[in-house]
């Protein structure tokens, strides 16, 4: 059976930091209410002129550098991101001219905060039907750009940053010892879309637009589905939540990592949690978890991994993975 096994992963966060107690400077909020109520304690943003493309660009030439491998052994490019350079083309078309890549093909997932569990699902598919050898999955996002300085309930809780990751084919058993992506399990709800919302875009506005959210309500959704993701995810790869090393989330709110682990019965020491240094970085959120917890040494070969993570649509999802 062909898995999608893990090379090497990478990541990338712009140098500006920017603390609660910035914010609060023009914000009317307060760094206890931010550390409080969600775990986040500094963010990074995007450079003025730098963009969603250039964070892909140096999170992918990482995991290339990690994966040891060239760009030109790559047949696909999967970048999730909601905050592209341009309404088109794709950001990974850009990252794939910057990598002096000519071959294979480059698009976008748009899942927002769930996009690399997503871009991962369609790269994990290419790679299984054999369509594809070499895979990069990318996720970027400059959330700085989409947030309305004027609504202190959304803009103390996004940063910008990219992580990636390359996968290739490898042969498996077909058994949950194999190495490698063992399931994915993506799911979307529509019916949610006032619930967490850009109000803008090329064909109604013309404009960006601003990011909109009834956070209290995303929160309750986020625990349920993110849980039932994970179960989902593991029965289809037929390892207990309790075989689980380590569980690498979208980090949104700290108190949403420790619901989901309290419901699901996880030792709150197997979450990796990067919300106090980076705070929501949507879709790059995941793979900035999975890098540093790489980096640190916690995850070790052999390890089982199971990501997740839920955003805008709804759309949700989760990915478990042998290291
Ligand atoms: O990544 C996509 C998925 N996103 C999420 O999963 C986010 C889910 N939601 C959340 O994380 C939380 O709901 C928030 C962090 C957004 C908000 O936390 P909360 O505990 O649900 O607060 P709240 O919205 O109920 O607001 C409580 C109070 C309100 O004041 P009153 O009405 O009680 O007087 C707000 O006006 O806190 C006030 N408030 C603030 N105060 C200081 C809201 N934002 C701020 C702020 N600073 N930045």
């Amino acid at each position: 059976m062909i898995r999608s096994i893990v090379l090497g992963s990478g990541s990338y966060l712009p140098e500006k930091i920017v603390t609660n107690a910035d914010l609060s400077a023009t914000v009317d909020t307060s760094d206890e209410w931010i550390r409080t109520r969600t775990g986040i304690c500094e963010r990074r943003f995007a450079a003025e002129g730098e963009k969603t493309s250039d964070l892909a660009f140096r999170a992918a030439r990482a995991a290339l550098d990690a994966a040891r491998i060239g760009a030109q052994d790559i047949d696909l490019i999967v970048c999730a991101t909601t905050t592209p350079d341009e309404t088109f083309p794709a950001v990974a078309t850009m990252v794939q001219a910057r990598l002096g890549m000519t071959r294979g093909a480059a698009f976008d997932v748009q899942a927002v905060c769930s996009g690399f569990v997503f871009a991962l699902a369609v790269a994990d598919n290419f790679i299984r039907t054999g369509t594809v050898k070499r895979a990069l999955v990318i996720g970027a996002d400059c959330m700085s750009r989409l947030m309305d300085w004027n609504d202190r309930t959304t803009c103390v809780l996004f940063g910008d940053g990219a992580g990636a990751v390359v996968l290739a084919a490898d042969e498996g058993a077909g058994d949950s010892r194999d190495r490698g992506i063992l399931a994915t399990a993506i799911f979307s709800d529509g019916r949610m879309h006032d619930l967490l919302y850009v109000d803008g875009g090329p064909s109604s506005t013309g404009t960006t637009g601003h990011l909109r959210m009834q956070g209290k309500e995303v929160f309750r959704h986020a625990v349920n589905n993110i849980a039932s993701s994970m179960e989902a995810a593991a029965k289809a790869a037929g390892v207990a939540i309790s075989d689980v090393d380590w569980f690498v989330p979208h980090q949104a709110n700290q108190r949403i990592l420790d619901g989901i682990a309290k419901k699901l019965g996880i030792d709150e020491a197997k979450v990796v949690s990067t919300l106090a240094l980076q705070g929501n970085t949507s879709a790059a959120s995941v793979p900035l978890a999975l890098t540093a917890a790489v980096a640190d040494g916690r995850v070790k070969p052999g390890d089982l991994l199971l990501l997740e993570a839920l955003g805008g649509g709804f759309a949700w999802g989760a990915a478990l993975l042998r290291w």
